[in-house]
């Protein structure tokens, strides 16, 4: 059942750089995403069109979106929040634009500063007007695996925000385990009750390592067929408005994994490595993942 081949979708730039607290110069971010372009990633999330007051890492979205390199095989993509974040990710053109939401009332609040319900009537010209104006969308659902300040969330409440981004219209949908709490049995149980109502090609599985478990939450998915997974090179990561979220999982563990048992991802490892070594000496600390760890070592 495994897929043969898996797209990594790279969100070190926004989902990494988002949550270090010192801010990456612009020619740095604009040069990193050059070098992941040439790993042969078919897919970066570069920034975010938020509010730099909530989150200032990310303050100068449309000088980075507008000053890299766009590779034919990538696509570009940005987290959007509303209108006011539509305008700038249209004007950058970005390939793909990403709207974002929780499943759990309060990582909602904390986050976008609205309810879940508020939420929804706010996406829906933003969904629309980027189909309108031909991108692809898609959309993040958070806390699926557990909120930090509510605890579980019911797969009810899952599939409630995913079935109205669907109608909404987004092409793919992000299950986030934004604090890092899932294990392979709940993403077994959550992924069955998903895949009953939407197709696996419309997936993809966003794991943050906070507790170690994403990779074998990696394999569960697997083995369920998903092939769209998000990770940060080097396990950079998380959400400000998150407590206690710490990295995404890194590219470049789940590229050896991956790659290791024979699924293809058209990433060349030395580049990524190099991708991996460039920004570790611009955030100025060690990498988490086990793959930098382990190159420290040799
Ligand atoms: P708000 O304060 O409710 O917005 O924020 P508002 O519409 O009332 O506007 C208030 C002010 O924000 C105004 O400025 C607006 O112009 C400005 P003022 O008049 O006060 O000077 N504003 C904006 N500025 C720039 N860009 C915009 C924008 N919109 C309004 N797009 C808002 C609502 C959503 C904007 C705010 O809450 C926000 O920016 N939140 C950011 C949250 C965020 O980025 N979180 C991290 C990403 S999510 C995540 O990491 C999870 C994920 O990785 C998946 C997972 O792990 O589960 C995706
Ligand atoms: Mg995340």
């Amino acid at each position: 059942n495994l897929p043969s081949s898996v797209t990594i979708k790279e969100v070190g730039p926004r989902d990494g750089l988002q949550n270090e607290n010192q801010f990456i110069q612009t020619e740095d971010k604009i040069q990193w995403i050059n070098m992941l372009s040439e790993t042969g990633l078919s897919y970066i999330e570069i920034t975010s069109f938020v509010n730099p007051k909530w989150i200032p890492q990310l303050a100068d979205a449309l000088q980075v979106a507008k000053s890299i390199n766009r590779y034919k095989n990538v696509t570009y993509a940005a987290l959007v929040p509303n209108e006011r974040g539509l305008e700038g990710a249209l004007e950058a053109n970005v390939d793909e634009v990403a709207v974002f939401m929780s499943a759990s009332e309060s990582h909602n609040l904390k986050n976008i500063n609205k309810s879940i319900n508020d939420t929804f009537p706010i996406l829906k010209p933003v969904i629309q007007e980027a189909l309108a104006a031909g991108k692809t969308v898609r959309g993040y659902v958070s806390t699926v695996f557990g909120c930090p300040y509510e605890g579980a969330v019911s797969a009810d409440a899952v599939l409630t925000v995913a079935d109205e981004l669907f109608t909404l219209g987004i092409q793919e949908l992000s299950l986030g385990d934004t604090i890092g709490v899932a294990n392979p049995k709940q993403v077994e149980e959550v992924l069955l009750e998903v895949l009953s109502r939407f197709p696996k090609e419309r997936l993809a599985m966003h794991f943050h390592n906070t507790r170690g478990t994403a990779l074998a939450n990696v394999l569960v998915a697997l083995n369920l067929g998903i092939s769209n997974f998000d990770s940060a090179l080097g396990g950079l990561g998380g959400c400000p408005y998150a407590p206690g979220a710490s990295g995404n999982l890194a590219t470049d563990d789940l590229h050896y994994m991956l790659e290791n048992m024979g699924i293809k991802t058209g990433i060349n490892r030395d580049q990524l490595l190099n991708a991996a070594l460039f920004i570790e000496g611009k955030i100025g600390k060690l990498l988490p993942s086990h793959t930098m760890q382990t190159e420290r070592g040799k």
